[in-house]
């Protein structure tokens, strides 16, 4: 079974806001997978832990999108598409949770996964090329 991963240094952009962001979407993350491998499964409870990730997340993604614009970072579209299929994608989840037969728990344990994997390599892959060109076009 997968573990949360903590925020490390490896995860770092040295952009402040963007980091402290980064790190409270590691928490939410961490949160989803306690609520849903607590012994008392309260399905509400591993939603309500669901939903408020997504909703951090299309917060941090207009942020960083918002920079992109004030820096007219030259990959900002393909960035943003890359926001956009994280955003798809948990929306599937929560309707997957919510069809009448659904294993509820065993979906929302592969949001959590899918949510930890994508935030990580995201981080490393895509979001680490966006800072050289905000810093030195003064956005952060
Ligand atoms: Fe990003």
């Amino acid at each position: 079974m997968q573990e949360p991963v903590l925020w490390s240094d490896d995860y770092a952009l040295n952009i402040e806001q963007i980091d402290e962001q980064h790190r409270h979407f590691f928490k939410l993350i961490g949160d989803l997978f306690l609520a849903v491998r607590s012994p008392q499964w309260e399905g509400e409870k591993a939603l309500a832990a669901l939903t408020h990730l997504c909703d951090y997340a299309y917060y941090h993604f207009d942020t960083e999108e918002k920079f992109f614009e004030k820096a007219e970072y030259p990959e900002r579209v393909l960035h943003r598409k890359y926001h956009e299929e994280f955003r798809r994608q948990t929306q599937l989840f929560l309707s997957r949770f919510r069809a009448p037969t659904a294993d509820g728990k065993k979906v929302l344990e592969e949001a959590a996964a899918f949510a930890q994997r994508w935030l990580t390599q995201h981080i490393l892959a895509e979001d680490k090329k966006y800072v050289q060109c905000l810093k030195e076009r003064g956005v952060v």
